[in-house]
């Protein structure tokens, strides 16, 4: 089986080189719209640390982490903080984070180990707590490039996080890639987990689950 986080070591700076940039404030700002101020946002699969840099930039707390060693040194360097090694199996907290930032990163676990994953970043979510995560557009799994994907259509996204227990709202979107000369599409979603009945939660917003035709957005995606 292809080694991706090897791919990830051994390609750590010329990676950070090209993404640590890439602007993705669109993105941030729909997802920090959910998250009260200086609430706690963990980045799951961070890399560059590109985008816990922007949340503590915005005032928010973070917890980052990645499976790269290399990635992780990187990461802890621009962030002046430290970074973890973890890989999404080692995430036990529970009702921790405010926020669970995903993005890009669950796409290199094989399909069959995306359910396990989703349930336990879940689970680290504090009521009310909001959850992103995007995948490449696209079926099925494959490797490029030296790496491992799984893609998904928005059925497949929603399918997997529809299970998930007391979701209080999903939305769906796509994107395109912010990078110059890619043209892959992105599909993101924005989760609520809402609490246990009888539960107030700190969410800020409330909608239903969305049922709308999937929006394209043509800003703020990369990779
Ligand atoms: C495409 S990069 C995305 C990085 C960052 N989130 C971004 O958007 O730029 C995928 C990241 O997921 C990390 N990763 C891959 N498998 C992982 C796992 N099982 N647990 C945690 N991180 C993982 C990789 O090391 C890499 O940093």
């Amino acid at each position: 089986m292809i080694d991706t986080l090897a791919y990830y070591d051994e390609n750590a700076l010329e990676f950070f080189a090209e993404t640590a940039n890439v602007d993705m404030a669109a993105l941030h700002q729909r997802f920090l719209a959910h998250i009260q101020p200086g609430g706690l946002i963990l980045d799951a699969g961070c890399g560059s640390g590109r985008d816990s840099k922007a949340f503590l930039s915005s005032g928010f707390s973070v917890v980052a982490f990645d499976a790269s060693p290399e990635l992780a040194k990187l990461a802890s360097q621009h962030l002046d903080q430290a970074v973890a090694v973890r890989t999404f199996a080692d995430v036990v907290e529970r009702a921790a984070y405010d926020g669970i930032w995903a993005c890009a990163s669950l796409l290199h676990l094989p399909a069959t180990q995306i359910p396990a994953a989703l349930r336990r970043l879940w689970a680290a979510l504090k009521p009310g707590g909001t959850f992103y995560v995007s995948f490449k557009v696209g079926e099925g799994e494959r490797v490029h490039a030296g790496r491992y994907y799984t893609d998904a259509s928005e059925r497949t996204l929603r399918d997997w996080l529809e299970v998930l227990p007391l979701v209080q709202t999903l939305d769906c979107w796509l994107t395109a890639d912010q990078r110059p000369g890619r043209q892959d599409q992105w599909i993101n979603a924005i989760a609520v987990r809402g609490a246990p009945a009888g539960k107030k939660t700190g969410h800020r917003r409330r909608r239903p689950v969305s049922t709308a035709p999937l929006p394209v957005d043509q800003s703020g995606r990369r990779n």
